[in-house]
């Protein structure tokens, strides 16, 4: 049995197509995006598949796209994309390799070919990225997949939940007796300070998760807040929104962004919203008020259509913020699995 990896190749479009339905229903059947059930879909993921090839001259990486295709006794059987990109400023932090659509064909399963394509992505993103890159992978709850990361060395560094757009309502009731002490907004100048903190607890939970994609914490300057500050004032929607969740007097006891996004094919055309960075002070009363900050959040992915919201980036189960999150109901979805 001979196994090949190579860059993408015209002609690749129509086997690869294949297996990416095989990787999607998957998806679809453990809890993942729903696929167009348009029949012609995935023709037209062969056809962009096809185009891409001749642009990419057969190279494994194409800008900050890499994508290498396995070939089994010269059938195409798999592939792994991988996407890098820096999430920080920080010097010693690492371009991360993010892996997606990972997929070999189920009659050749268990001979090592994901093994494989993993170990020379990474190969090809240290190269394409002149450093060691981390890798990461996002692996839904329900794949039984998860265990193969972690044989091949793969760790849990956060956490996603998601809740679906049919559950807002119910949610959103929940909590609807609550008193609501705090109030929900766009944050705005003045936040400043309280957000710094938050972003500083943030990134502290980030490295003691040894999640290496993130700065370390900043220290807080003035500099720094300054450009908090102008990052709270400027008004564009194509970047995410920082909302907070304040006392009646102005502090704020917790902070998340929030935007939405259009899933592209071939998944079924929907946009679906997207809450990071959330965080609060470790005391009940924040805790509390993060869940407010969370139905405030659901309120605004259901007036803007959402079929869904996902709260991304989140610590492990069983820390407080996230018990905050499972006791409104909000379950549990998937999880970023790193290879340093
Ligand atoms: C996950 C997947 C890519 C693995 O492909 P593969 O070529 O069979 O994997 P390999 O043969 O390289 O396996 C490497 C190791 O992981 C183990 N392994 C593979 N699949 C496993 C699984 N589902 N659970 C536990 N271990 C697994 C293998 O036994 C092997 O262990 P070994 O080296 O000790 O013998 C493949 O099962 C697949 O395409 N699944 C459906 C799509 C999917 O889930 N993709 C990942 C999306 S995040």
């Amino acid at each position: 049995m001979s196994i090949v990896l190579r860059g993408l190749r015209e002609g690749d479009g129509a086997p690869l197509a294949v297996c990416w339905k095989e990787l999607w229903d998957l998806h679809e059947s453990w809890g993942g995006y729903t696929t167009d059930r348009d029949a012609r879909a995935f023709d037209r993921v062969a056809d962009r598949l096809d185009r891409d090839a001749v642009a990419r001259r057969s190279e494994v990486a194409y800008g900050s796209h890499l994508h290498l295709v396995a070939e089994v006794d010269g059938r195409v059987v798999g592939q792994v994309e991988g996407w890098l990109d820096r999430m920080g400023v920080h010097p010693r932090t690492k371009t991360v390799c993010e892996i997606r659509s990972l997929v070999v064909r189920s009659d050749v399963r268990n001979l090592g070919v994901a093994r494989k394509l993993l170990d020379r992505l990474a190969l090809e993103a240290d190269r394409a990225a002149h450093e060691s890159c981390v890798a990461i992978a996002e692996v839904l709850e329900a794949n039984p997949a998860m265990s193969f990361y972690e044989k091949l060395g793969f760790r849990p560094v956060a956490w996603t939940k998601r809740l679906t757009g049919t559950s807002f309502h119910e949610i959103e009731l929940k909590l609807g007796d609550a008193p609501a002490r705090a109030t929900v907004r766009r944050s705005r100048a003045g936040d400043e300070n309280a957000i710094a903190r938050l972003e500083a607890r943030l990134a502290e939970r980030r490295r003691r998760g040894n999640d290496a994609r993130y700065d370390p914490p900043q220290p807080l300057e003035a500099a720094w807040l300054g450009l908090l500050r102008d990052v709270l004032t400027t008004e564009d929607p194509l970047t995410p929104q920082p909302f907070v969740a304040a006392t009646p007097d102005g502090n704020a006891l917790a902070t998340a962004q929030f935007w939405m996004q259009e899933l592209e094919p071939p998944f079924f055309p929907q946009a679906r919203a997207i809450a990071s960075r959330l965080e609060c002070f470790d005391n009940d009363e924040a805790y509390r008020t993060a869940q407010l900050l969370c139905r405030g959040l659901l309120r605004l992915a259901r007036r803007a259509g959402a079929s869904a919201i996902e709260f991304v980036d989140l610590p492990p189960p069983a820390a407080r913020l996230s018990q905050a999150l499972e006791s409104m109901g909000i379950p549990a979805w998937s999880r970023i699995m790193q290879r340093p």
